[in-house]
Order: structure tokens, then sequence, then C-alpha cells
């Protein structure tokens, strides 16, 4: 887990001053850790009835996506307003400064379908507790919240359900 710390790149003062990013692009790049992250992620979800990830954009897709290839199961989109060309759900949250809105199709999942939300960072938990909003509205069941990190002093995950948070590495 070290090696896949260290190959993230801390980016100071983006997207503004006093932030320090955590950049996953440079894990991304790197196939054989790429490889590892995925199959480490995954490892835990084998064999636990998984249907369907939820991939959350942007990144959340590159990661679900991948879930998903190895799980066998389909993946459900959630995106940003506009995107989606169907009939929609939406949940709008409150950021920082302002609010985001969030959306996904209504027939994203049959009734109690057991899903795997992934996204590839928890900082504040905002996204993702609106995605388990909309993932909860449409009677799906929410295996976990898997995440590839974790800011653990924003601590995000007491905003999602207790118990269903997992986070391959932590910083
Ligand atoms: C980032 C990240 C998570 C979210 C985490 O997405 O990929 O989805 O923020 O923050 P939170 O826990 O405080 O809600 P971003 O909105 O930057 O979108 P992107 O994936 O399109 O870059
Ligand atoms: N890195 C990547 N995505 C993020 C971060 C971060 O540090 N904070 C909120 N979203």
């Amino acid at each position: 887990m070290d090696e896949l710390k260290r190959i993230i790149r801390d980016v100071p003062d983006f997207p503004k001053k006093g932030i320090v990013f955590k950049d996953i692009t440079t894990l991304l790049a790197d196939g054989r850790n790429f490889q590892r992250m995925i199959d480490l992620m995954a490892h835990r979800y084998l064999g636990q009835g998984i249907q369907k990830v939820v991939g959350v954009e942007a990144r959340g897709f590159i990661l679900g996506s991948a879930l998903a290839y190895k799980l066998g199961t389909g993946i459900a989109l959630v995106r940003k307003p506009g995107k989606l060309p169907w009939k929609t759900l939406r949940k709008t949250y409150e950021l920082e400064y302002g609010t985001d809105t969030l959306e996904i199709h209504i027939d994203a999942f049959e009734p109690g379908e057991k899903v795997l939300i992934a996204d590839d960072l928890l900082a504040t938990g905002g996204t993702v507790a609106a995605v388990v909003d909309l993932v909860q509205q449409l009677q799906a069941e929410i295996v976990e919240c898997a995440f590839l990190a974790e800011l653990e002093f924003l601590q995000g995950r007491k905003r999602l359900p207790e118990g269903k948070v997992h986070s391959l590495l932590q910083f």
C-alpha cells in the first residue's frame, strides 16, 4: 500500500491556495500499479453478489468501470447535470461555497439490486452522500461505498452509511 500511496502526487495550492490536492493521474498512468489497485479493491467484493457498480463522474468512472469488469457486472453512471439523455433523478447538495447537482437514470437499477458505489476519493463525503441518496431512492441495496483513497482528517465517512465505507488508502 505504501508504494501506491507514494505514487499519488501531492499538488499544493490546487484548486485553491491552502489545499494539497491528491493527484491520482500518476497512479492511473502506471500500468502495474493501476492493475494492483483494481485487483486489491475488487478482491474484497468477489463472491459478495454485487450486481452493479455505480460510478461517479468523472474519476469514479475510471475506477468503477475497471471494478465492474473485474466483478463481471454492469455499471450505472452518476453524472453532472444535463449529461444523461433519459429520465433522471437529481440530487443537489451543499459544497463549501454554493451547491452542486448529480443525476442518475431513473431505471438504473432493478428494485433490490445489490450495488457497489465507487469513487476515487473520499474528502468531505458530500458527493457520495448525494449518490447514496439517489441509489436509495431507486430502491437498490448498497453493499458498500468503495474508495481508492480517503482524506481521514475531513471525516467524510461520518456522512455515509455506518459500516458501509471502505478505502484502500488512507491519508
Ligand atoms: C472529486 C472526487 C470525488 C469528490 C470528493 O470529484 O473525485 O468525487 O471530489 O469530494 P467530497 O468527498 O468532498 O465530495 P470532482 O467533483 O472534483 O470531479 P471529477 O472527478 O470530475 O474531477
Ligand atoms: N484530490 C482529488 N480529488 C479531490 C481532492 C483531492 O485532494 N479533494 C476533493 N476532491
